[in-house]
Order: C-alpha cells, then sequence, then structure tokens
C-alpha cells in the first residue's frame, strides 16, 4: 500500500536513466576533467576505472538494494535496516538538504552561460574577458539570485510532477539529448588544431595523448596516495552515493528488476560521460591554450577557461558554446532532481505528507540557504580558511563540508552497517531476488569491499580532510 502512494519508476529503463542522471552531473563534466588533468592524466583515468568496479560498484549496490528493500527514503531507510543507524538516516537526509540550495547556486550560473550562447550574446563575455565577466556575474546581487531560483524553480516542478510523470519522464528525454551532445562535442573537438602566435601548432592527437597515456613521470609514493584520494573522493561524489539519493531511486525499482545489470549500466553511462568530458576538455584546452592553460585549469575551468577557447573558436565557438551550456544545463538538471526527491521523499514517507507540502517545505528550505549563498559572494562575502589551506566562500564551506567530511562519514557507517552490522547477505539477498536464477558474479569482490576495503579507504578521506596526512608531504 504504502509503495504504491508513493510512486514507482514504470521501467527499467526509466529507472536506470534517472539513476545514471543523478550520478552525471557537474562531477563529471567538470570536475574529472580537471582532476584528470591535474593528475597525470592516463594514470588517474585507470586508477579511476578500476575503482568503479570495485568500490564504486559496491557502494552503489549496497545504497540501491537499501532502498528497494525497505522502500522508503534514506530518513527511515536506515533505522529500518537496523534501530540503531536510525541516526545515520538523519545524517544522510541533512547531506542533501545542504547540497541542494548550492547545487541550485551553480545550476544558475549555468543558466546564466547557457541564456548567453543560447541567445547570441558570447561576444559580451569575451569583450569584458572571462573572468572578469565570471567576477562581475557571480558578484552582482539580482542576476545570480534570478538565475538561480529559475534552476530550482524548474528542479521544484519535476519533482512536484512526481516519480514517473516528472522524474522519469524528464530523464528519459533529457539523458538521451545529453547522449547525442556529448558525443558530438567530443567528435568535433578531436578535429581540432591551433597554431599560435610563435607559430606553434598543437592538435587535439597531441592533447589526447596526454590525457590517456598513463604519465609515471614523478610519481612518488605520496603522491600516487594523492591521486588515489582525488579519485575516491571523486568517484563517490560522481556516482551520487552517500547523500541517500541511490537509496531514494532504489525505493522506486521495481521488486523483480536486475539490480546488478541496471548498475552496471549505471556505471557506464557515469563513467562514459565523465570520460568523454575529459576528451573534450582536455585536448580542447591544450589546444588553445598549452599545458600551461592545462596546469592553470582549476575549478575555474567551465567558467573561465572554457569560455576562453570558445572565443578561439571563432563561429564554431558560439554554436559549441551554446551546445556544451546545454548539455551542462541538462546533467545538472537531472542531478538536482534527484537530491531534491531524496529530501522530498524522506519527508513524505516519516511524516506522511503529500507530496506538494513535502516539496513546498523543500523549496522554502532551499530558498533560505540558496540566498544566503548567493549573497556570500556580495553582501555577506567573507574570506573562509579552509582546512585543505584554501579560502573560500559560503558555497565552498558547504561543500567542503559536506563533500569532505559528511559524505565520507555517511558512507563509512554504510559500510559498517551493512558489513558488520545487518551483514553482506542482507544486500546479496536483495540483489538477488531479480535475478532469475543467474550468478551474483561479483559477490565475493563486493564483501570483501564493503567490509575492507571501502571503510579503509573512506577513513583515510576522512583523515585527510581534517588534514591528518599532511606527514605525507
Ligand atoms: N553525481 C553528481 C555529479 O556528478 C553529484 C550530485 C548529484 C550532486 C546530485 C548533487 C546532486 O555531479
Amino acid at each position: 500500500m504504502e509503495k504504491q502512494n508513493r510512486g514507482n519508476f514504470t521501467s527499467n529503463i526509466g529507472f536506470v536513466l534517472a539513476t545514471a542522471g543523478s550520478a552525471i552531473g557537474l562531477g563529471n563534466l567538470w570536475r574529472f576533467p580537471y582532476l584528470a588533468a591535474k593528475d597525470g592524466g592516463g594514470l588517474f583515468l585507470l586508477i579511476y576505472i578500476i575503482l568503479v568496479l570495485t568500490f564504486g560498484f559496491a557502494l552503489m549496490t549496497t545504497e540501491i538494494a537499501i532502498g528497494r528493500k525497505t522502500g522508503v527514503g534514506p530518513l527511515q531507510a536506515y533505522g529500518r535496516m537496523n534501530k540503531r543507524f536510525g541516526f545515520l538516516g538523519w545524517i544522510a537526509t541533512i547531506v542533501p538538504s545542504i547540497i541542494f540550495p548550492y547545487y541550485c547556486v551553480i545550476g544558475g550560473w549555468i543558466i546564466q552561460y547557457g541564456f548567453t550562447y543560447v541567445s547570441g550574446g558570447a561576444g559580451h563575455i569575451y569583450e569584458v574577458g572571462a573572468k572578469s565577466f565570471f567576477d562581475g556575474f557571480t558578484t552582482s546581487i539580482w542576476e545570480p539570485l534570478l538565475c538561480f531560483l529559475i534552476f530550482m524553480g524548474a528542479s521544484a516542478v519535476i519533482v512536484l510532477l512526481g516519480v514517473e510523470k516528472g522524474i522519469e519522464k524528464a530523464s528519459k528525454i533529457m539523458m538521451p539529448i545529453l547522449f547525442i551532445l556529448i558525443i558530438g562535442i567530443a567528435v568535433y573537438s578531436l578535429t581540432l588544431s591551433h597554431t599560435d602566435e610563435n607559430g606553434v601548432t598543437r592538435t587535439a592527437l597531441d592533447g589526447l595523448a596526454i590525457y590517456l597515456i598513463p604519465n609515471f613521470d614523478g610519481i612518488t609514493f605520496p603522491k600516487f596516495i594523492s591521486i588515489l584520494l582525488d579519485a575516491v573522493g571523486q568517484l563517490f561524489y560522481s556516482l551520487s552515493v552517500a547523500m541517500g539519493i541511490m537509496i531514494t531511486y532504489g525505493s522506486y525499482a521495481k521488486k523483480d528488476s536486475d539490480l546488478l545489470s541496471s548498475i552496471n549500466h549505471i556505471e557506464i553511462f557515469d563513467t562514459g560521460v565523465a570520460v568523454l568530458a575529459g576528451l573534450i576538455i582536455i585536448p580542447t584546452v591544450f589546444v588553445f591554450q598549452g599545458s600551461e592553460g592545462l596546469a592553470a585549469s582549476g575549478p575555474s575551468l567551465m567558467f573561465v577557461s572554457l569560455p576562453q577557447v570558445f572565443e578561439q573558436m571563432g563561429i564554431w565557438g558560439h554554436i559549441i558554446g551554446a551546445l556544451f551550456f546545454i548539455l551542462v544545463l541538462f546533467a545538472a538538471l537531472t542531478s538536482s532532481i534527484s537530491i531534491m526527491e531524496a529530501v522530498t521523499a524522506s519527508l513524505i514517507d516519516r511524516f506522511h505528507l503529500t507530496r506538494p507540502t513535502a516539496t513546498a517545505l523543500c523549496f522554502v528550505g532551499a530558498l533560505v540557504i540558496g540566498v544566503i549563498v548567493c549573497l556570500g559572494y556580495n553582501v555577506f562575502y567573507l574570506d573562509i580558511p579552509l582546512p585543505n589551506g584554501t579560502v573560500g566562500q559560503i558555497l565552498d564551506v558547504l561543500d567542503y563540508i559536506t563533500n569532505n567530511l559528511m559524505l565520507p562519514i555517511v558512507a563509512l557507517l554504510t559500510c559498517v552497517l551493512i558489513g558488520w552490522v545487518c551483514k553482506p547477505k542482507s544486500v546479496i539477498e536483495e540483489v538477488s531476488i531479480g535475478l532469475n536464477g543467474k550468478k551474483f558474479h561479483r559477490q565475493t569482490l563486493f564483501v570483501i569491499m564493503i567490509k575492507f576495503v571501502a571503510p579503509v579507504l573512506l577513513l583515510v578521506i576522512l583523515l585527510q580532510a581534517f588534514n591528518l596526512l599532511s606527514f605525507l608531504g
């Protein structure tokens, strides 16, 4: 009865596309390429793919199985697995409640860039310079607020429409377009070449080599550990685990569906899009800005380096820029609906609210936090020091607390719950339901991961977040 009221994905492909839609987001399109550029290209890629198939697989399977088994949102799901872990439900619900508003603020920035490119106004970005444009936009008051509201409003409408008519439908429309766009832009970017003012010609294929061939030069043990930790951190952010999302979407999965095959597809889509994003960004930035451009491209990659590159592409830059920001917008939107849904579902399940009331509550809460985040670039501007030695604004502080502290804590405690308290069989049994007699191929791997490897990796990530690994150099 309870399940019918909550809604369900009507098809397996709907479940896969919605879940892949959640996983594929800014993490794939923006964070993955810049980490790959920073961490030795192919070496990072290799470590990342190995981790997806082991660590990522175990975490994702666990959460989706918890969701389907308990049939409720994250706030109650942990407690239903084991009473003593009810508190974990609260943390796992607070995380998306914090991430949602600031993700929508970044979504708003994408709306602004998307609108500027689609309306043919990119010339303005080039006139003032990409960096000044970005700084000018984020430090102004009304524009970022308006864009934030549009992005969050769009997410809220989809969530309000419910699981089948909102989330599943939106994912079925946006995800195929996203795949076509990213493949198209990747093919185009591999044809690029450019001769700079010193007469040096660089081709995309040289950039591709930097991206794909593992570079072991100067790789010391501490450096290797830092690449590994970057890859682990990126992975569980990218798969949307430890934020209650996979539990929520798992709770809408059909009881007789083959979760393992769905998870394989989700992993392939998520990793495929991240790899393609790197394939677009690394060779393109290399062609127009050389290795120095790549080295300088930190988090400002998407809003500063790429517009600079689009400028150098001439007329093609306007077209590719517009398509690129539409791609990013779809990726961000399918992620933001998933995070809003995790909070909304928890409110519906725990407090028996109707969907409109739960969505409205979530919207109002996020509005308050989101406005404060937007104003953090002007009215409330502060340079807040972070444990990793950088300074940031309110958005960076929320991002640090959630990504570096709360996500690893939730993931670690989830591993303890499933690995040691409920035992891996609780997940294996749930997964086996839809297998129709087929074998769970990675079962032993799953058990080893969830009991031993994942907790150790997550613990190390936590130590690093508190800066306790500085002795490694
Ligand atoms: N997996 C998302 C990404 O790669 C992360 C995310 C999902 C963040 C949902 C917020 C909401 O960007």
